[in-house]
């Protein structure tokens, strides 16, 4: 049975991706996964009166979705990316992120949105075009710096040389020729140039591991030296897990140092992990997104134009740090500074 509620939230968010009679929309999916989702968004687009097909690939145990970033059931199927080329929007239900074949089809000037987050979310977390004001602030700031220092009163001091690579924005929809999105979602990023991050990085109790859907309880010191993670040093098990988990890999690009940025969403929550219970079910938005929160990751740079396509890739969102842009103070403690950026402020409960 067709759930209303989703269709409905589906054809709001493909109006807000600018999705009209004239626009062909692709479902991509693949086995069973997200089969509803992929059913919704074909009625949606219906009601919008748009073309749509659904590309449907069988499951590759291997590989799995989004288990390996990069790895992707659509490698080598040469008709089925054609065929995504030859929509105006791909709605990627697979993770195609951080794959060459994503890199193929958004050349061609097909826009994508990823969609994986469990329906809850997606519903909290639904974009605004307030939200996208806000990231884009962000992304002429970010565009124009050429040093970006992240600090904390904890020890964190490390520097990037930015300018190499673009600035990357997401808000949560997509309206133009190749542009990739993840709904929902609230933050930006760049990467620092080619050897050039520096510094140290110590993560403290409340900072994320995203791709363990766990927050830190022990601190952990990454020293980085020309852009490698070069020591992670800590007592508590934090360390221990992070030092075997990128050695499981057996790839010294693991330790390339990757994007980095700060979350603008002010609905996204840093508690999220503590009271879902869809944590094997989920990308984990609300902790790449929380705002005010410095997002700092390892591993591959393919997003952005880089060349290391390494599988290993970790997200770590960490709390009350300190941003500058060329010495401009962006997020202190924590909090965001410029005002063109700053959320309206949450209704206080009575
Ligand atoms: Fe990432």
């Amino acid at each position: 049975m067709m759930d209303l509620d989703m269709v409905a939230l589906f054809e709001a968010e493909l109006l807000l991706c600018k999705v009209g009679p004239d626009q062909t929309v692709a479902v991509l999916s693949e086995g069973q996964v997200r089969a509803d989702y992929a059913q919704a968004f074909l009625v949606a687009a219906q009601r919008l009166g748009a073309p749509a097909f659904h590309l449907n690939l069988p499951s590759v145990p291997s590989v799995g979705p989004l288990h390996q970033v990069g790895r992707t059931p659509l490698a080598g199927n040469r008709a089925a990316i054609e065929a995504l080329k030859m929509a105006d929007i791909v709605i990627d239900l697979m993770g195609l992120l951080f794959s060459q074949e994503q890199n193929e089809i958004t050349a061609t000037g097909t826009r994508m949105l990823l969609v994986w987050e469990p329906f809850s979310v997606l519903r909290d977390l639904f974009p605004t075009t307030d939200l996208r004001r806000r990231v884009e602030h962000g992304e002429t700031m970010l565009g124009s710096a050429r040093e970006l220092r992240v600090t904390s009163p904890h020890g964190t001091d490390i520097r990037y040389r930015i300018g190499q690579y673009p600035v990357m924005t997401e808000y949560g929809y997509t309206d133009q020729p190749g542009r990739w999105d993840h709904f929902p979602s609230g933050f930006l990023l760049t990467q620092g140039d080619d050897g050039a991050v520096d510094g140290r990085v110590v993560l403290m109790p409340g900072d994320i591991i995203n791709a363990f859907r766990r927050y830190i309880q022990s601190p952990v010191t990454l020293t980085v030296e020309g852009g490698m993670v070069t020591t992670i040093e800590g007592d508590g098990m934090d360390a221990a897990l992070l030092r075997q988990y990128m050695d499981s890999f057996g790839d010294p690009r693991a330790y390339a140092v990757s994007h980095i940025g700060w979350g603008l969403n002010e609905r996204a929550n840093w508690h999220h992990f503590a009271a879902t219970r869809e944590l094997d079910n989920e990308i984990g938005v609300h902790a790449l997104a929380f705002y005010g929160n410095v997002l700092f990751s390892t591993g591959p740079n393919t997003e952005l134009g880089g060349t290391n396509d390494t599988a290993c890739h970790l997200d770590m969102p960490l709390r009350g740090c300190s941003l500058y842009l060329d010495g401009q103070l962006i997020v202190e403690d924590g909090r965001i500074l410029p005002p063109d950026m700053r959320a309206p402020a949450r209704p206080v409960a009575a």
